[in-house]
């Protein structure tokens, strides 16, 4: 296999106190190579989101390590680590919401402007990612007025723009009908195969899961299972 991008040993992550303690991850180890698909399935509560905030350095685990190319990221603080993410990663999550008021392509360009790119190179660059998902005569209407699958295909723009060399995805087809769900699968994979874009992907779909090149089960913030998609199948 390809080199590891991202390595990670011995996460824990517990969140409350007292009474709501709760310990979400209890050791978790995975390597993630270059280039690869990789599925993050589990049950419900199971610790799926937690493991990708962290391996998207979007939060901080208690203890364990989690190198980046080779690099703790255990130092990475303020304006070095928002660049490291912006330049890095793309993301798509449920949870980061299209700001409704503002346009298609404003909503896309965003993490260009994080990183300080000129507004007329955000707007090329931002009209290129809307190109490529099928979008750019959108690119002027309020993110409020998309169907759910055009929405979500912004969402992916939006993680495409900054040309990362991960992209993670939380559930990206969990609230579309099926027919949308496969367009955006497939744009997703499109990615992996022809740019080598290294896809971190949680899923409850069987399907979704079985395309990546290897999945990980996570039961109760453990790492249970490690699978290549083939010997899962078989
Ligand atoms: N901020 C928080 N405070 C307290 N508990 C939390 C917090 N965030 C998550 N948890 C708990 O940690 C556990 C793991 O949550 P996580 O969101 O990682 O689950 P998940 O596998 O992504 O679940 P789902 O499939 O429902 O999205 C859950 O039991 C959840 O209730
Ligand atoms: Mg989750």
């Amino acid at each position: 296999m390809s080199t590891p991008i991202l390595q990670v040993s011995g996460l824990r992550k517990t969140y409350g106190r007292g009474q709501n303690r709760f310990e979400a991850l209890r050791g978790v180890s995975l390597d993630i190579g270059e280039g690869e698909s990789l599925a993050i399935v589990g049950k419900s509560g199971s610790g799926k989101s937690t493991l990708m905030h962290l391996l998207a350095l979007l939060d901080v685990p208690d203890s364990g390590r989690i190198l980046l190319e080779g690099n703790d990221t255990a130092g990475l603080r303020g304006a070095r680590l928002n660049r490291t993410r912006n330049k890095t990663f793309g993301f798509v999550f449920q949870q980061f919401f299209l700001t409704g008021k503002d346009s298609v392509v404003e909503n896309v360009v965003l993490p260009l402007k994080i990183a300080g790119v000129g507004r007329r190179e955000r707007r090329r660059r931002g009209l290129a990612a809307l190109e490529q998902l099928d979008l750019a005569d959108k690119a002027g209407n309020k993110a409020l007025d998309l169907s759910g699958g055009q929405k979500q295909r912004v969402v992916i723009a939006r993680a495409l723009v900054n040309n990362p060399r991960i992209i993670f995805a939380d559930e990206p087809t969990g609230n579309l009908d099926t027919a949308t769900g496969s367009v955006v699968e497939d744009i997703l994979f499109t990615l992996n195969r022809e740019h080598g874009i290294t896809l971190v992907i949680v899923t409850h779909d069987d399907d979704l899961a079985a395309r990546c090149d290897r999945r990980v089960v996570i039961r109760d913030g453990i790492l249970v299972e490690e699978l290549a998609v083939t010997e899962a199948r078989a």
